[in-house]
């Protein structure tokens, strides 16, 4: 089996090859999935992403909320809680910056942040993911960390918490992930040609 730090740069290669049309054909197969996911459909308070590096392009999904008002947030990382996210709303009209490495972001507004339990939905990056719904992201952890505190809590005590669901090309799912005992698996992952649901 690969290593993790191999499948991660294996299929991030991969993902960055694929070209202009088949990133547009991704987007649009993926809006179609995740427009008639009865998940989605019920949710009113959903965390989305913005893409980079070949990941699949969620503009047309974030503009399709919009358009159903559903409110949408995007992960910031947390400016004390190293390796924690905050997730802030986001507007047709929030002003985007860049962060440190980059990536755009909504300013930190403490009016616009979502306790992360009020979501309904997370919908999560990753880099690979398996068959029985393991998530290999890009080695930062957030999501896992995000994810945990509810994840042991709702198999015991049954309480409601967001849901995740996994956003992907078809050509990241690989044969198996090498996983590790802080990784949370994902009970359900969209990519442009399949919805898969693993509990
Ligand atoms: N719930 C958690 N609490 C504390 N540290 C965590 C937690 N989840 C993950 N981490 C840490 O984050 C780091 C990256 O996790 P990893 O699973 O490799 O990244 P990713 O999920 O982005 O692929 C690891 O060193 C791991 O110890
Ligand atoms: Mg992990």
């Amino acid at each position: 089996m690969k290593t993790r730090q191999a499948l991660r740069q294996t299929i991030r290669n991969k993902r960055r090859q694929l070209t202009a049309q088949q990133q547009s054909d991704a987007a649009l197969g993926l809006l179609h999935r995740f427009s008639a996911d009865e998940k989605i459909l019920r949710a009113q308070h959903i965390a989305l992403y913005l893409s980079n590096d070949g990941e699949l392009n969620t503009k047309l999904i974030i503009d399709w909320c919009w358009q159903q008002n559903k409110c949408v947030y995007l992960p910031v990382m947390h400016p004390f809680s190293k390796g924690h996210l905050l997730f802030l709303r986001f507007e047709q009209q929030t002003p985007l910056i860049n962060n440190r490495y980059g990536i755009s972001e909504p300013p930190l507004d403490v009016r616009t942040i979502i306790p992360a339990a009020q979501l309904d939905i997370i919908c999560t990056p990753l880099v690979a993911f398996d068959k029985t719904g393991a998530r290999l992201g890009m080695g930062g952890g957030f999501y896992d960390r995000t994810l945990s505190q509810w994840y042991k809590q709702e198999k015991q005590q049954n309480i409601s918490s967001p849901y995740a669901i996994g956003l992907a090309h078809d050509c990241q799912l690989v044969d198996e992930i090498p996983t590790e005992v802080w990784d949370i698996p994902l009970p359900e992952i969209l990519t442009p040609s399949t919805r898969y649901k693993f509990q």
